[in-house]
């Protein structure tokens, strides 16, 4: 079959540079990285970005705390964050920062641009102001009564309790969350982006590209709200990039997160010449841009976004892809309430590949809540990966290496048996594609129990090793590496680490178009254990750091 090469650029939300990442966050990075890996597999040209979202008042704050300048915490936290990806296999081309030369330029060039158009509107508004500590108040500074259900202790900018949406101004009894003082109303000139004038095009947009089914529902509630001028800048003290021709203004943090996006692949294309911008971000590419995201950032993807790049003349997103978010034995993931676990404790105690082969078990094209409970963790790992998995690998190679030197045999015992497995790749093809990795794996876990039925039945081990035998048991053997090999091929995007041991053991690479190509008479590697069960210990480590039940 002839098949196309694709020019396909993916991107990662980027994270906040003001802590550590935990294994929420991972979801995300394990979900694109599947596909990327997948992607390129079917020889498709990939590069895969992210970048650590560098600005903002929560940033300036904790640096604050922590008594250290801004741009040294956040290069620290880079690094940490890099270092995470790293070791759950996450396979970026570029991780850089939105504080970064080329996103500076980026986003002043399309500033202008958008000022030019007559996108950008000067206006006064009102805010709430902290006297203490002399600044403007964000919506989450700011904590209040409810208006509409009297609930204490409600952020400024929506209501937990009843879900009411509202300004911090609306609260009753407001007080500032940094210094626990009654804020004043203060106006200040402010510049706004003039999304409504884009409205049109936005929902002529989220048609045409492949967007989820919920995520249009959503986006069409807010299109019936009707869209609102979007603020895009803050007043000092404010850690970001200063707003030009302006004195102390600077543009809001989610202004110039996204232009990170072309600013991580600007960087990109400086280190390899080979990378052509222009290629990537004209209006009229023909390559393909994809972009993960959590499901709390709709908003600022799917309609902030696309109306800056048309209005600044760059090409728009050929999907936004939208995951739910993870829970942990049924709780929501939060650092105060004490129910968090974070990358760094996860990896002291368990294997990357097992919590990228759980989360793939739960992902699907749907966006709702992914649930990590850690029985299920365990059982399903244990089951899977060690007992049908690795333990096909283990049981069939044994004889292989100990009686014919790791010679497979040179014909295949089951030649049917062989392409129904092989044939099963159109349809493991669709699934990683879509991006129904539960399926994809259901599908691949059915047929290593069908690789395991057909070993028990054929029951090597009851055929008296005789001479004239031997022929027909090494066979058997054979046949179970040949099934293993075309699993973990369907596998690889997965369980990389897994994949590259499989590689060193089966002594060959383990490629997508290999897969109709069965190993005949050829030399394998002892294979030796080197992945575990998870135990209930290990279990409990994790699980130390929170406060979380039993489930
Ligand atoms: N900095 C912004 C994104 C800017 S993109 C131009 C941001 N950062 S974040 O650190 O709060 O979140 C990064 C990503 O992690 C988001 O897509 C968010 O939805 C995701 N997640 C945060 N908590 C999560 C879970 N508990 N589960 C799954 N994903 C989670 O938003
Ligand atoms: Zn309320």
């Amino acid at each position: 079959m002839i098949m196309t090469t694709k020019k396909i650029l993916v991107t990662c939300a980027l994270p906040y540079a003001n802590g550590s990442l935990h294994i929420g966050h991972i979801l995300e990075h394990i979900q694109a990285d599947i596909w990327v890996r997948y992607q390129r597999m079917q020889g498709h040209q990939v590069y895969f970005i992210c970048a650590d979202d560098a600005h903002g008042t929560a940033i300036m704050l904790k640096a604050q705390k922590l008594n250290i300048n801004p741009e040294k915490m956040i290069t620290q936290i880079q690094l940490e964050h890099e270092r995470d990806c790293y070791a759950f296999s996450i396979s970026y081309d570029n991780y850089h920062s939105t504080h970064s030369k080329e996103t500076h330029e980026l986003l002043n060039m399309i500033y202008f641009r958008l000022k030019k158009m007559g996108f950008i509107k000067c206006k006064s508004v009102s805010q709430l102001y902290d006297s203490e500590k002399q600044m403007f108040l964000p919506d989450r500074f700011v904590k209040g009564t409810c208006p509409k259900c009297t609930a204490s202790k409600q952020y400024g900018d929506n209501c937990e309790i009843c879900g009411t949406i509202y300004t911090p101004l609306d609260l009753i009894h407001p007080k500032s969350v940094l210094s626990n003082t009654t804020p004043i109303v203060k106006q200040s000139k402010h510049l706004f982006f003039d999304l409504p004038i884009f409205t049109n095009m936005l929902k002529t947009w989220i048609h045409s590209s492949a967007l989820q089914k919920e995520v249009i529902n959503k986006i069409e509630e807010w299109f019936k709200l009707g869209l609102k001028q979007w603020n895009i800048s803050r007043d000092a003290p404010y850690f970001g990039f200063k707003i030009p021709n302006t004195t102390d203004k600077y543009f809001y943090v989610w202004m110039d997160a996204p232009i990170g996006y072309m600013g991580t692949f600007k960087n990109l294309c400086n280190k390899n010449n080979n990378i052509s911008f222009q290629d990537f971000w004209h209006p009229d590419s023909t390559t393909e841009l994809y972009q993960f995201i959590g499901k709390d950032i709709i908003y600022f993807h799917c309609l902030f976004w696309p109306a800056i790049l048309q209005g600044s003349n760059f090409r728009k997103p050929t999907n936004i892809i939208v995951h739910g978010h993870v829970t942990i034995n049924g709780a929501k993931i939060s650092k105060s309430k004490g129910t968090v676990i974070h990358i760094q404790t996860y990896l002291s105690h368990l294997h990357s590949d097992y919590l990228r082969y759980y989360y793939a078990t739960k992902l699907s094209s749907r966006i709702n809540d992914i649930d990590l409970n850690l029985t299920d963790f365990t059982n399903k790992v244990n089951a899977d990966i060690i007992n049908k998995i690795l333990n096909l690998a283990s049981r069939n190679a044994k004889f292989i290496s100990q009686y014919n030197n790791g010679q497979l045999s040179n014909k295949l015992e089951n030649p049917g048996l062989y392409e129904k497995f092989a044939n099963s790749r159109h349809m493991i093809e669709e699934l990683f594609n879509k991006r129904d990795f539960n399926a994809a794996i259901k599908k691949i876990m059915k047929l290593a129990d069908e690789a395991n039925q057909y070993i028990d039945k054929l029951a090597p081990w009851h055929i008296a090793n005789k001479n004239n035998q031997k022929d027909k048991i090494l066979s058997i053997y054979s046949m179970g590496i040949q099934l293993f090999r075309i699993l973990m091929i369907y596998l690889k995007p997965v369980l990389p680490k897994l994949a590259k041991y499989s590689e060193n053991f089966l002594n060959t690479d383990l490629t997508w178009d290999s897969i109709m190509t069965p190993l005949l008479n050829h030399r394998i590697n002892q294979f030796n254990t080197v992945f575990y069960r998870i135990n209930s210990k290990q279990i409990s480590c994790i699980k130390n750091e929170s406060k979380l039940n039993n489930d």
